[in-house]
C-alpha cells in the first residue's frame, strides 16, 4: 500500500502524531507491534503542561482531559516531613499544570481514530524499515502470518526506546548519551482519595517518595527502591508503611491505604539520541529520549517532537517548504536538553544515591536549602515545571 506518513508506534507520540495528521487531510498509517489492550493498559506518568494540553486541544481528542483534568497551581516539597508550597501559578505569571493520565490520553487518541473510520494496526510484527535514505522509504511487516509493504514519503519512528527505528540510523551517524541512575521508582495505583490537593515530592532519608492522583478517589504514588528490587519483597502493606514514614508531616496520617491496583518498578535513566533525523526517518518521543519522571516531562517532551514534525510535515505539503524537516532534529534537541537537565537536576536534589559522601549529602541539603528559602531559585524550578516556551 502507498501512504504519506508511515508511523511506527501507538504511544502517545504516534497516536497523536497520526491524529494531527488527519484532521490537515495527510494521509498516515500506525503500526503497532502490540493489542489495543496491552497499549491501554500501560500505567504512566500524568503531568501535563500547557503546550501538551494544547496540542491535544489541537487534535481534537480533549473532551475527557477537560472534564476529568485536574488543573493544578502548585507543587509542594516535603523535606524531612516539613513541606514547602512552589506556587507556580504565582511565579510563572500564570502558567499552571494538568494533572491526567497519560493511559486515558492513550485511550482517547484510540477513540478518535476509531471515530476516523482509521484505525490503528495492532500486532504490527517484524516491522522493518527499508530505502530510509530515498524519496520513498518503505516498511514491511507481518500481521496475521502475512507479509504486508508500505511504501511511504516520511517515516515516523514514535516506536519508544526498545523500538526499531533509531536502530535503523547507522552506526556512525547516530550518538547517544546515557546516564543510568543506582536506584528506580516502586508506583502503586489505588483507590484511595488524594492526602494532598497538590503532587508532594519527597526527599527522605530512607529515599525519595512521590504523592500524585489520578482524580478525587485514585491516588499514585512511588517510593525509591533498588533497579532490582523484587516486588514479592513489596506487600502492599509495607509500601503504605514506607510511604507513611516518607511523606511524613500532616500526610502521614491522612495518608488512607487500600488495595493497590497496579504495582511496578521504574528504572531510571536519562538518554539522548542525536540527529532525531536521519533521511526520510525521523524519531519522537521515548524513541529519541528518556527522562528520569522526577520532572514529569517524558510525554511532555513526546508531545513537543509531534508539535515540531506535524508543523514541519504540514510546511512540506502545503508549502513545499523542507526548511522545517531539515531543521527538525536541532529545532527539538535545544529544548530537549534543557528538559533532560530540570529531570537530572530534580532526580539528584530529591534521591538518597548510594554512593553519595559525607560532602555529597551536604551540597545536597544546601541546595534543598537554598531553594527553600530564595524566590529565584523557586522560580526557576516553577518555570522549568510548567514547560519552557517554545523558540
Ligand atoms: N514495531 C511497532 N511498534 C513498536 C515497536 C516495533 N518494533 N517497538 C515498540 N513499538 C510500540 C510500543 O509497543 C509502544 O506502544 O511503540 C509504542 C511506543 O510508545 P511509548 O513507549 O509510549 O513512547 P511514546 O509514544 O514516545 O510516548 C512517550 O510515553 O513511555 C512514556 O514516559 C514516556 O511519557 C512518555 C511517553
Ligand atoms: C504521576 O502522576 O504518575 C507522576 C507525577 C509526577 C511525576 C511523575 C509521575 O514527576
Amino acid at each position: 500500500m502507498r501512504t504519506q506518513v508511515a508511523i511506527i508506534g501507538a504511544g502517545p507520540s504516534g497516536l497523536l502524531l497520526s491524529r494531527l495528521l488527519h484532521l490537515s487531510d495527510i494521509d498516515a498509517i500506525v503500526l503497532e507491534r502490540r493489542d489495543r489492550a496491552y497499549v491501554e493498559g500501560r500505567i504512566r506518568a500524568g503531568v501535563l503542561e500547557q503546550g501538551t494540553v494544547d496540542l491535544i486541544h489541537q487534535a481534537q481528542a480533549g473532551a475527557n482531559m477537560d472534564r476529568n483534568g485536574l488543573v493544578h497551581d502548585g507543587i509542594e516539597l516535603s523535606v524531612d516531613g516539613t513541606r514547602h508550597r512552589i506556587d507556580l501559578r504565582e511565579l510563572t505569571g500564570g502558567s499552571t499544570v494538568m494533572v491526567y493520565g497519560q493511559t486515558e490520553i492513550t485511550k482517547d487518541l484510540n477513540r478518535t481514530h476509531d471515530e476516523m473510520g482509521r484505525g490503528v494496526v495492532f500486532d504490527a510484527l517484524d516491522v522493518s524499515l527499508h530505502d530510509i535514505e530515498t524519496d520513498t522509504p518503505r516498511v514491511r511487516y507481518h500481521k496475521d502470518g502475512q507479509q504486508h509493504e508500505v511504501v511511504c514519503d516520511f517515516i515516523a519512528g514514535c516506536d519508544g526506546f526498545h523500538g526499531v527505528c533509531r536502530k535503523s540510523i547507522p552506526d556512525p551517524i547516530l550518538k547517544t548519551y546515557e546516564k543510568v541512575y543506582p536506584f528506580a521508582w516502586l508506583g502503586i495505583l489505588a483507590n484511595t482519595p488524594p492526602v494532598s490537593d497538590e503532587i508532594v515530592y519527597a526527599r527522605h532519608d530512607r529515599g525519595f517518595a512521590l504523592f500524585s492522583m489520578r482524580s478525587k478517589t485514585v491516588s499514585r504514588l512511588y517510593i525509591q527502591c533498588r533497579p532490582d528490587e523484587d516486588l514479592e519483597e513489596w506487600p502492599d502493606d509495607r509500601i503504605w508503611e514506607e510511604l507513611q514514614i516518607r511523606l511524613g508531616g500532616d500526610c502521614t496520617n491522612r495518608l488512607e491505604t487500600g488495595p493497590s491496583l497496579e504495582k511496578s518498578v521504574t528504572p531510571m535513566r536519562s538518554f539522548v539520541a542525536e540527529p532525531m533525523r536521519h533521511g526520510r526517518l525521523f524519531l519522537a518521543g521515548d524513541a529519541a529520549h528518556i527522562v528520569p519522571p522526577t520532572g514529569a516531562k517524558g510525554l511532555n517532551l513526546a508531545a513537543a517532537d509531534v508539535r515540531v514534525l506535524y508543523d514541519a510535515l504540514t510546511a512540506f505539503y502545503r508549502s513545499a517548504d523542507s526548511g522545517p524537516l531539515d531543521r527538525y532534529s536541532q529545532s527539538c534537541l535545544k529544548r530537549i536538553w534543557k528538559a533532560q537537565r530540570f529531570s537530572w537536576w530534580m532526580t539528584s536534589l530529591l534521591h538518597n544515591f548510594p554512593d553519595a559522601s559525607a560532602f555529597d549529602l551536604n551540597i545536597q541539603r544546601a541546595e534543598l536549602d537554598y531553594l527553600i528559602g530564595s524566590r529565584a531559585a523557586k522560580t526557576t524550578l516553577a518555570e522549568n515545571y510548567v514547560g519552557l516556551p517554545f523558540e
